[in-house]
C-alpha cells in the first residue's frame, strides 16, 4: 500500500535548546532562513507524501501560522513587487495537506506517535522527527519508502554513532539482509554505552504499519519515564513481527542540539546558491 501520510512529532519542550526555545518551538529554529519543520515537510512531500499531521503542544501556534496563507504579507509583497518571494511564501500554505493535532502532556514520542492514530486509520504511514535534518540527495523518506516497499514490512533508517554518544538514542541489534538493510532482532531505547547491543542507531524516520498503536497501547513509560516508541517496537518483534532497518545516503544533522544545528547551518549555507560563494570566502578568511 501507498505511503500517503506522515506524521510529525513537534510537541517536545525544546529544553536542549534553551533559553531560544524558551517562547518559541524548537521546529521554528531556522537553518539560514528555513524553519527545521519546513525542512521536513519538503522532504516529505518530494517523498510522495500527500497528508501530514504535526503533533503540537502548547506555545506552537507559530508552526500552524507558518503554513497557513498570511494575506496580510501576501499583499505587502504584491504591492511592492516582491514577486519571487511572494512565490515562496505562497507555496508554503499549498505544500500539502497539514492538520495539527495536540499532545497535551509531553509524556514522550511512543505518546505522540499515538496521537496520529485517527489520522493514520488504515494504512502504513511515515513518522518523521522534525530535529533530525536529512541532507540527501534522494529525499532520505523516499529512500525508506523503497525499502519498505521491496520488504512489505516496517523499517526505520538508522546510521553508526561512534562511542559513548550511542547512548543518547534508540539502538538496535540487527543482521544485515543486504547491503545497508538490516533485519531487527532488538531495540533498546538509550541504553548505557556498556549495554548498547551494537553502534547502530536509530533516527528519526520511520516506516510503521497501524500495528503500532496497538503496541503503544500497552507500552509502559520506559527510558526517561517516557513512553517510547522503541519499547513498542520491542514488542511487536517479541511477537514475531518483523522489522527492518537501513542507512540512507546523505547526512544526518540533529539540529536540535547546539552543535548540530551550528554545523548543518554552516553545512546549509554553503549549499546555496546565493550565498555560499561568499560564506565560504568569509569562512576561509577566518584564523582558525
Ligand atoms: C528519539 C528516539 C530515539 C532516536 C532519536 C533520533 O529520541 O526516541 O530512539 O534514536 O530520536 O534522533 P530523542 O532524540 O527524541 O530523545
Amino acid at each position: 500500500m501507498k505511503i500517503r501520510k506522515a506524521v510529525f512529532p513537534a510537541a517536545g519542550l525544546g529544553t536542549r535548546f534553551l533559553p531560544a526555545t524558551k517562547s518559541m518551538p524548537k521546529e521554528m529554529l531556522t537553518l539560514v532562513d528555513k524553519p527545521l519543520i519546513q525542512y521536513g515537510v519538503e522532504e516529505a512531500v518530494a517523498s510522495g507524501i500527500e497528508s501530514i499531521l504535526i503533533v503540537t503542544g502548547r506555545d506552537k501556534a507559530s508552526i500552524e501560522n507558518h503554513f497557513d496563507i498570511s494575506f496580510e504579507l501576501e499583499q505587502v509583497l504584491r504591492e511592492r513587487g516582491k514577486t519571487k518571494i511572494l512565490e515562496e511564501v505562497r507555496a508554503l500554505s499549498e505544500i500539502a495537506k497539514i492538520s495539527y493535532t495536540r499532545q497535551k502532556q509531553a509524556l514522550g514520542l511512543g505518546h505522540a506517535i499515538y496521537q496520529a492514530k485517527e489520522f493514520v486509520g488504515d494504512e502504513p504511514f511515515a513518522v518523521m522527527l522534525p530535529d533530525d535534518v536529512m541532507d540527501a540527495k534522494t529525499p532520505a523518506l523516499g529512500q525508506l519508502i523503497k525499502i519498505y516497499e521491496k520488504y512489505d514490512a516496517p523499517v526505520i533508517a538508522t546510521m553508526q554513532i561512534a562511542g559513548e554518544a550511542i547512548s543518547r538514542f534508540g539502538v538496535i541489534d540487527a543482521e544485515e539482509v543486504e547491503p545497508n538493510v538490516f533485519k531487527i532482532r532488538d531495540v533498546v531505547e538509550k541504553p548505557k554505552f556498556e549495554d548498547a547491543p551494537s553502534d547502530m542507531a536509530v533516527i528519526g524516520r520511520y516506516i510503521f504499519t497501524p500495528e503500532i498503536f496497538a503496541a503503544l497501547e500497552n507500552t509502559k513509560p520506559g527510558a526517561g519515564g517516557e513512553i517510547q516508541v522503541a519499547d513498542a517496537i520491542r514488542e511487536l518483534l517479541e511477537k514475531g513481527r518483523p522489522f527492518y532497518a537501513a542507512k540512507l545516503d546523505g547526512v544526518r544533522h540533529d539540529a536540535g542540539d547546539k552543535l548540530g544545528f551550528l554545523i548543518a547551518t554552516v553545512e546549509f549555507a554553503l549549499q546555496r546558491e546565493d550565498l555560499g560563494a561568499d560564506f565560504r570566502e568569509y569562512l576561509k578568511n577566518l584564523k582558525l
